[in-house]
């Protein structure tokens, strides 16, 4: 480990970093453009000068392109390094629009605090600016060439990182210019992290423009509910409205970068249509009211259908919370079943994977990334877990070969990040044991639950994609307390009432059963049959817990209030006269609180939180932590 000086710190740097991220280290920020952690460097801004005092190196130097070694005396405040620095900036700043006032980047640009941390002012230069016709590249990412500053950033991460090959960088003289042949949607499945990778405001997020700036937003660190992957993420608000998704960095999880469904899709949370008052047979009623009715009918349904008749639901998408309480609730009301999800193969190939996987043998992304050898066995990444596609091409690479195992592994989903592929029909036949660090990523979905053993003595780390964002967690409860898939429950025709809670169910499954209630934030097909309709917060709304693919538990935070978004309210509501504590609508508690004062109206005990027991250690989870792993607590043989 290099020992160096820099301004005056003594740094014992680790084996390889540059000089820049040697100062980083210690705290001290050096303006970079075009080195970025994940990519590493480029060279391309040349705004990380400093001065080398002594050593083995002298002079002004490119800090990011520079390792760092033994016996450098680093000056980042040197007047020649200092005036360097400033003339670079002002040589960016030539062509830049300086239009910070409309730019969406505004207050949250790099650009505009390393310009102004290098004490760039003024425009001296007063020959005309080189302008670009922008493209448009779909619905979700806006374009402002003129903001560019030509540090590389975009494409080293769009063509290298992520293979796609639609967008990349064209020049002519002094027009370099980023896009793509011609206007259309960007193709690649992790296009929206242009947003957050670049620098200044060439890329912005077009579904949130306008809206808000840095400074107003609402924000606190979550975790994505698009996928079990559980990739960390930040999502921003601004008057009980979900505006948009930024990427949230954990090395141990998703590094820095997250999907595009992940960063788009989770809108719902804005839906007019969802539930926000308590229903009783359409009626819009008090929640202590909805929950009386339906404690009533359901002593009702038990009384006509008798002992058993009641069903209780959850589903991969509760929190551990929720799905935690669910069979105390389930007691409460005499539940005769509980389920945590509603498909029997699904639950098969849960249960199979929680009772295979250990610590030692579950993979996360960063041994998907490390392996010399994946397989893909009976899953399309695309849908069932993009960012692992991700860590796929980077052990790509690197030069690990990939296979792509069954039927429904198909071919596409590796072309279009650029790799190949060997296709194979059975798991038997992947030579897994000729290699040192093979992992095999197993879809839940049409996996079949036998090949669990294959893979457990194969001697390949193995990450499985359950569904839902809290798959994992749910089949671990399922197992601990003896839950059963709704379809198997519905199929003895015992059930006459059901409980839903945050459970999509079909419709046609929901039709042989005569009393139905939801609790839930989305308007589902539960929801629009049930005749008691509890409104539970979103994920953003409260603070919760999932437990991703590889058995991590990760904390998310509540981002914003419960209540009708400022723009549904009645225009004579707002402002209000009276300053209150809760917003209009914001009387929504998590599903997790609302079982627990349904058990307590049913007269049972009433637990103090959501976790106890063997689940006691998830109370104190950080949400700015890395997580904490509990797979391997159901391992068959342990
Ligand atoms: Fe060093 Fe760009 S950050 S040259």
């Amino acid at each position: 480990m290099p020992k160096l000086i820099i301004d005056d710190i003594a740094v014992e740097a680790a084996e390889g970093v540059s000089v820049l991220e040697a100062a980083k280290s210690v705290g001290i920020t050096i303006p970079h453009f075009c080195w970025h952690p994940a990519l590493g460097r480029a060279g391309a801004c040349r705004v990380c000068a400093v001065k080398l005092l002594d050593g083995p190196v002298k002079g002004i130097q490119m800090s990011c392109m520079l390792p760092a070694q033994e016996g450098m005396v680093v000056s980042t405040t040197d007047p020649e390094a200092v005036a360097l620095r400033r003339q670079v900036i002002e040589w960016l700043m030539i062509n830049h629009p300086h239009d910070c006032p409309v730019c969406d980047e505004g207050g949250e640009c790099q650009l505009q605090d390393f310009t102004i941390a290098c004490g760039h002012g003024t425009r001296r230069f007063v020959g005309p600016k080189r302008t670009h016709v922008n493209q448009e590249l779909g619905p979700y990412i806006s374009h402002e060439m003129n903001r560019c500053i030509q540090c590389y950033r975009c494409v080293r991460f769009y063509q290298e990182y992520a293979g796609g090959s639609d967008f990349g960088v064209m020049g002519s003289a002094g027009k370099v210019y980023y896009g793509r042949f011609e206007s259309g949607q960007l193709e690649s499945p992790f296009s929206g992290n242009l947003v957050d990778i670049c620098p200044t405001g060439v890329f912005t997020d077009k579904t949130a423009r306008f809206r808000a700036r840095y400074w107003d937003y609402d924000m606190a660190p979550s975790v994505c509910p698009g996928c079990s992957v559980g990739c960390n993420i930040t999502p921003v608000a601004r008057y009980r409205e979900l505006l948009k998704i930024v990427a949230r960095r954990n090395d141990m999880v998703n590094g820095w970068f997250i999907c595009d469904r992940g960063r788009f899709a989770p809108k719902g949370v804005n839906a007019p249509s969802r539930p926000r008052t308590s229903l009783v047979d359409g009626v819009k009623t008090g929640r202590e009211e909805a929950m009386d009715a339906l404690l009533r009918r359901l002593g009702e349904v038990a009384e006509l259908y008798g002992e058993g008749s009641i069903a209780v639901v959850g589903s991969t998408r509760l929190s551990q919370e929720g799905a935690t309480l669910l069979p105390l609730l389930a007691e409460s009301i005499s539940a005769g079943a509980l389920s945590y999800g509603l498909s029997a193969a699904e639950s098969r190939a849960s249960s199979g994977a929680i009772s295979m996987l250990t610590l030692e043998n579950g993979a996360s992304i960063a041994d998907v990334e490390n392996a010399d050898c994946i397989a893909i066995y009976e899953s399309d990444l695309r849908e069932e877990g993009p960012m692992l596609l991700l860590a796929v091409r980077q052990a790509w690479r690197r030069g690990a070969p990939v296979l792509l195992v069954g039927e429904n592994s198909p071919l596409e989903q590796v072309r279009g990040v650029g790799i190949e592929a060997v296709q194979l029909h059975y798991m038997e036949e992947a030579p897994l044991a000729i290699f040192e660090r093979p992992v095999v990523i197993a879809g839940m979905r049409h996996g079949d639950p036998r090949v669990m053993a294959v893979l457990d003595r194969s001697g390949a780390r193995v990450a499985c994609l359950f569904p839902g964002p809290n798959g994992h967690g749910a089949a671990l409860l399922c197992a601990e307390h003896g839950g059963i898939p709704l379809e198997e429950a519905l199929a003895k025709g015992k059930v006459k009432g059901l409980v839903a809670v945050e459970a999509d169910i079909p419709a046609e499954l929901l039709a042989g059963v005569p009393f139905v209630a939801s609790l839930d934030w989305r308007e589902t097909a539960a929801v629009q049959a049930a005749s008691v309709v509890i409104p539970t917060a979103a994920w953003v709304e409260c603070d919760g817990t999932y437990v991703n693919f590889e058995g991590r538990a990760q904390r998310f935070s509540r981002v914003m209030k419960p209540g009708l978004p400022i723009k549904e309210l009645d225009p004579a509501c707002h402002p209000p006269r009276i300053h209150q504590g809760d917003p209009p609508g914001g009387d929504i508690l998590p599903s997790w609180q609302v079982m627990i004062e349904m058990i307590r109206l049913a007269g049972e005990k009433v637990p103090d939180g959501p976790f106890s027991g063997s689940w006691a250690n998830l109370t104190s989870l950080d949400p700015e932590g890395e997580g904490e792993v509990i797979r391997g607590r159901c391992r068959r043989d342990s």
